[in-house]
């Protein structure tokens, strides 16, 4: 029997950078989907989230439009892409929320693909099960998301903090603070408008580089914005200050300033919202009450558009703020949200129990 553990992951810094080949300060998170398989010749998986079983051939799985399509995006790809694997019976399952944007489907993805590098010795690279995870989310997902995501489940490091130059795609570790807490705190929102408001952000940050010329958001500066049109430079020039953040970021951290790093994510938040277009109300009232109620800072984490907001406090005084803020939400939006006090952890692990 083989058993894989996939982290979910938080972005501190960096939100939609990615496809813009910039900088992101993501990290793994100690909420994790768990698969446990083995191996077989054709595929069945049960979810004891969704408390379903799928059953499909390992060759062309058809969509169904429900989970099992993350899974069935896996075959898709090692297939695609020349690898040759059997079938799984595997149960699904493990504590991280899925669809609150804390990276359940490349969670979930990095999870199969690991699964199967394993079983059925793919020799794949770490850097590999990422791009294969990002390729299954764009080309059969049709979601046009960056590398981030997977890239974090894979590389997540106990204790740390990654910074990832997504064009580059080179990585290093930096450490968080050991008495620091994040509060990943979801609005139970996950908006159907997201894909293709995703898409049409990325879609637009892609012309800006054709535009200009230039390969990377690192090589654009807000000067070189000025002759664009104006939701092209107002758009843009919200990734040109991410980018400049999360060097800051990286700063702040590697001196264990946590008013500075909490300072920069209400600033991101703040400038994600205002310029770029996709904050949500409970979003935005979740940042300003945490900081209200003494948090370092916070700021909406993924695509945005509902999902999840983290905030930055102490250990000490995580619970308090977490819970006072959940009265209030439940108070303005009734609605009750969900919260998990999280800290960075390894990235995937696959083996045999
Ligand atoms: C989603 C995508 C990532 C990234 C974020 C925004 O989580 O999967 O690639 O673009 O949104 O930062």
């Amino acid at each position: 029997m083989y058993r894989v553990d996939s982290p979910g992951r938080v972005n501190l810094m960096g939100e939609h950078t990615d496809y813009a080949l910039g900088y992101v300060m993501p990290m793994a998170i100690n909420l994790y989907t768990v698969v446990h398989a083995q191996m077989s010749n054709s595929v069945r998986v049960y979810s004891q989230i969704f408390h379903d079983v799928h059953e499909f051939p390992v060759e062309s799985p058809a969509k169904s439009g429900d989970w099992s399509d993350h899974v069935k995006a896996v075959f898709w790809v090692l297939k695609n892409e020349g690898h040759k694997v059997g079938g799984v019976k595997a149960i699904v399952g493990g504590d991280l929320p899925v669809g609150s944007g804390l990276g359940s489907s490349a969670s979930l993805k990095v999870a199969f693909i690991s699964l199967l590098n394993r079983i059925y010795e793919l020799n794949l690279l770490p850097v590999e099960i990422a791009l294969l995870a990002k390729k299954a989310e764009n080309e059969y997902m049709k979601v046009p998301t960056g590398v981030s995501d997977p890239f974090t489940v894979v590389n997540g490091r106990k204790g740390h903090v990654l910074f990832i130059d997504t064009d580059a795609l080179n990585h290093s570790y930096i450490k968080f603070p050991e008495s620091a807490r994040l509060i990943a705190f979801y609005t139970g929102i996950t908006r159907e408008v997201a894909s293709s408001s995703y898409a049409e952000r990325r879609k637009l940050a892609e012309e800006t580089l054709r535009i200009l010329g230039r390969h990377s958001s690192i090589d654009v500066s807000e000067r070189d914005l000025r002759t664009l049109p104006s939701l092209y430079r107002r758009f843009f020039g919200y990734i040109v200050r991410e980018n400049r953040r999360v060097l800051e970021a990286r700063d702040a951290l590697r001196s264990s300033d946590l008013e500075k790093l909490g300072e920069l994510m209400t600033t991101s938040h703040c400038d994600v919202a205002r310029n770029y277009d996709v904050s949500s109300e409970e979003l935005d009232f979740i940042v300003k009450r945490a900081v209200e109620l003494g948090a370092y800072g916070a700021k909406m984490t993924g695509a945005g558009f509902g999902g999840s907001a983290i905030i930055l406090t102490d250990e000490e005084r995580a619970i308090d703020v977490a819970e006072a803020l959940m009265e209030d939400y439940m108070r303005t939006f009734n609605w009750e949200p969900e919260y998990h006090i999280v800290i960075p952890s390894d990235g995937v692990k696959a083996r045999i129990v």
